[in-house]
Parts: structure tokens; sequence; C-alpha cells
């Protein structure tokens, strides 16, 4: 049989507390459209008394934001249920959320209040926020550390009182799951009248367990889950949306049907979404949406990918809407995904060719952590022994002297035509440079300029090596000739013609 879980967002509100994560209002509005397309159930945007900021932005997403409840919080006091039902009144379908803090810790340190009497302001608070919704949620703070029989009674008498959903915490994180699982187990079993109202879950992570407890819950009665974008929330923070979700869907079986309305394409954009105008940089490994969880560099992975995607990968990158790269080269890779690579650059390289442009990987993975798509273009540029020659010398003239400004004539040839221009400079190599621009229309700055002889005597051959930046690209080039005019302007079109050649395979690189 099929049960849908109801999927509450706290992302605005109890995401929203974690120290340093504070947004404005429009960029809450944005996070609520975005939990739209998610496909949320419930979107608690905010805690309307706690200050003005929250209050209109919690009145905001309520007045613009359809198509879900939108839920904004308050103690079990009258002015926060108040201001709680002011900032709601726009919305079409609205949810007052009522807590109070049940375990004996909690009542007698920060309420200094006996068991009778918070049974009495839990009740009067769930009345009385009925009176502004017919869609009222109680949650007993601290609920996991709550003694299970007092815990029990909360829950009849805010049941009895109106409350339509009741929000069992594990404010602290401290549960563990077998433990969590058999508390919702126990109030399913014991509370008589607990079929009248949604029994849901809201865990912090404090130990690492939010996820763990919530899907426990799940298995146990729960039907209704509290989480965030990311895990965000108070300290550690709360249950990660992404990976209950990804649970759910990807153990269906384990989970005996258990559904979500999430449309799991959404996700990654969300996460960055929240990650951007939260400044919180989500972990490479976190799982479903850390920038490294669904790429792979071992060679026996990598091998076991491409032959069949499922061998190392339970969830498709684009379920939830990861379309990066999936392999990564670097030095753990095998000669498959290297070859698979240039395929995709348009290189098929023959066993020969791929034996050498391997062991070339394998010394420049030695020395960088990544292989990009650049460094593959070089190691086939020195396998292809020279690069293609979009621009050649055909002609140098230049004058200059100490009463001269100096002058050059450049003639270019590309395919089968010839080009030539002039121009002034502070020195001949200068001149030659800008005459070069002129012709090839590629504005390039000078990085680097260095000479150096490569033979001896009197017609020593010079090496010119230059770094251009070309489109905050910087690219090498470099020329040997026995003039160092020459050697330098050769030099530069072997710049301008590798940059070519890197644009025209690679479509990041564009001129
Ligand atoms: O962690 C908690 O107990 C809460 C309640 C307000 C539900 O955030
Ligand atoms: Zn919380």
């Amino acid at each position: 049989m099929l049960k849908k879980i109801i999927i509450f967002d706290t992302t605005l509100r109890d995401g929203e507390q974690a120290p340093g994560a504070s947004l404005t209002g429009r960029e809450k509005l944005e996070v609520a459209l975005g939990l739209v397309r998610l496909g949320v159930d419930v979107i608690e945007a905010g805690f309307p008394i706690s200050s003005p900021g929250d209050f209109n932005s919690v009145r905001m997403i309520a007045q613009q934001v359809k198509g879900v409840v939108i839920c904004g919080l308050a103690r079990s006091l009258n002015k926060d249920i108040e201001a709680a039902a002011a900032a709601l009144k726009p919305a079409k379908r609205k949810r007052i959320h009522v807590f109070l803090a049940t375990s004996k810790i909690h009542m007698r340190y920060k309420l200094k209040k006996a068991e009778s009497e918070i049974l009495k302001i839990a009740e009067a608070a769930v009345k009385y926020a009925r009176e502004f919704s017919d869609d009222i949620q109680f949650s007993p703070e601290d609920a996991s550390r709550t003694e299970p029989d007092f815990l029990f009674r909360v829950v009849e008498t805010v049941i009895k009182a109106g409350a339509t959903t009741v929000n069992i915490p594990d404010t602290v994180g401290y549960a563990q799951p077998e433990e969590f699982g058999s508390l919702i187990k126990a109030i399913c079993n014991t509370v008589p009248n607990i079929h009248k109202a949604v029994i849901a879950v809201h865990c912090h992570n404090d130990l690492g367990l939010a996820v763990a407890n919530s899907l426990a819950a799940v298995r146990n009665g729960a039907g209704q889950v509290e989480c965030t974008i990311n895990g965000i929330g108070e300290r550690a923070g709360n249950a990660a949306l992404e990976e209950i979700v990804l649970s759910l869907r990807t153990r269906k079986g384990y989970f005996k049907g258990i559904l979500t309305s999430i449309n799991t394409k959404e996700i990654y954009k969300i996460s960055r979404l929240v990650s951007k105008l939260t400044g919180f940089v989500v972990a490479p490994n976190k799982a479903i949406v850390g920038g490294n969880a669904f790429r792979h560099e071992s060679g026996i992975h990598q091998d076991g990918v491409l032959k069949k995607r499922r061998t190392y990968e339970i969830i498709s990158p684009e379920d939830v809407g990861f379309y990066g790269e999936g392999l990564v080269l670097g030095k753990h890779s095998g000669r498959h995904a290297l070859s698979e690579r240039l395929k995709q650059l348009g290189f098929v390289l023959n066993n020969d060719q791929l034996e050498q442009a391997f062991s070339r990987f394998k010394e420049l993975a030695d020395k960088k952590k990544e292989i990009f798509e650049e460094d593959l273009l070089s190691i086939v540029e020195e396998q292809m022994k020279g690069l293609p020659q979009v621009w050649s010398l055909a002609g140098l003239e230049f004058c200059g002297g100490t009463s001269v400004k100096p002058r050059a004539t450049i003639k270019l040839k590309n395919k089968d035509k010839t080009y030539t221009a002039s121009s002034s400079g502070d020195g001949p190599v200068d001149a030659g440079y800008k005459a070069i621009e002129k012709i090839t229309k590629i504005k390039a700055k000078l990085l680097d300029y260095s000479l150096q002889a490569v033979t001896s005597g009197k017609d020593a051959l010079g090496e010119v090596s230059i770094k251009l930046e070309i489109k905050n690209k910087e690219v090498p080039g470099r020329a040997a000739s026995t003039d160092i005019v020459e050697a330098s302007v050769k030099a530069y079109l072997n710049a301008i013609n590798r940059v070519l050649f890197q644009a025209e395979k690679s479509p990041a690189i564009r001129l």
C-alpha cells in the first residue's frame, strides 16, 4: 500500500536560525518559490513575533506563494499566536505551529513550571490558535528527552484541544534511531486519539543522526518529516530534505511504498540557491548535493561506471538535477576514462597514441590535482606533433634606431589568403605584436616574455617564451629563430594558434 509522507520544510525558520545564515525578505521569497517548484507540502516561513523583519517576510510569502501550506511559528503565548495569525492572514492555506517544552530539564530550569501547568498552557494555546486556523501543529519541545508517560498525556491533550499535527522534536539531536523509532511507535500505540492527528518528527543533527532518526520515525508511523535544504539549522543543523527524500526513493522496498511529492530534479538547483543566499558552502562530500557526490576518480570505479553506471552509482545524477562531469581525471584515473574524455573532445586515438597520451597524462596528474580540458588539449597537441597553423608568418620587416620610432610590417597567411599590417611600438617586438593584433583582431596582453640562447656562437638560436592573457586565460607561446624579433613574432603566433585550437575543440573556451 502506498503512503504519502508530508514534507514540511523549515529552511526559512529553523534553517535561518543557523548562526550567520540570515536572509532578507526578498531572498526568503526566492527560496519559498524554489520550494514550491521542489514540491514541498508545507513551508515554515518564519517566526513572526521574533522580529518585524521576520513578520514581514512571513507576510510577503503568505501573500505571494501559492499551492502550499504556509506555516508560522509561535510560542504558547497569545501575543505570538496573534502575530503568526496576522502574518499568515493572506495565505490561502495557513498553519500555526505552537510549541512548548515538556522535558524535565526545560520545564524546571527554563520555564520553571510543573507538568500540570504545562498541560494547561499547551491546551489553551492550541485552543486559541484554532480561532485563527483549522490547521494547527503542536510541538512538545525536547520531546525525545521528555518522560514518555508525560509526553503521551501532552499529545492526547493537544489533540483533544484541536491540534491536527503533533510534532515530536528531537530538539538537541540526542536520540538514537531505534530508540526514536520505538518512541513514535509507542505514541501510535498508546495515545488513544492519535488517529485524529498526523505525527510529525523534527530531528536535529548534533550526533549526525538527524536523517537516520527521521527515517526510523517514518518506518514506525510518522506521517510528516520536518527538514531543511542542505540540512542547515540551529547548531549542527536539521535533517537534510534531500537525504530523506532520496533514501525513501532509492530504497522504496525497504520503506514499503512510502512516497513524497518532491520533484527530485529540482534538488540540486535549490541546494545551490540556499548555499548562495546563506553563504553556507556545501561540503564536497555532502550526500546528494555535494560537488563530489556523483564524481568518480579511481580508475576501477571509472571503468565500472563506464561499463555500467549502476556499479558505483545508486542514484542517477540527472534525477537530482546534477548535470556536471561525473568522471574526474586525476592521478587515480585509468585509460578507459581518458580515452572516453578524449572522444568527447573529438579525438579518437589508436592504441599506441593512447598509450603515449596516457603516460603523459599520468606524469601531469602526479603534478596536478585535477586534469582539465585545456591540459588534455595540450597533451593531444603534443601527440599531433604541433599545432594546426591557423596564422603563419609570411613576411616581416622592421626598422628602428636611436632617432626613429620602431615600426614593423607583418605579413600573415591564413588558409590561402595573405594579410599585411604595419604598426609602430615601443620596440620592434612591441610594434610586431601590435601589427599582428591588427590582422587577427585577437586582443591579447603580454604577461611574460623571456629570451634564451639555445645554441652557442654568433648565429645562436634564440628561443622566446611568452605568456599572453586572452579573454582572462593565460596562454603560453614558444618559438626559436636566429633572429630574435622573428622568434618573438612566431612565439606570439604560436600562442594565438594554441588558443584558436583550444576554442575549436572545447566549447568552454570561446574567443
Ligand atoms: O528543535 C525544536 O524543538 C524546534 C521546535 C520549535 C519545533 O525547532
Ligand atoms: Zn528545531
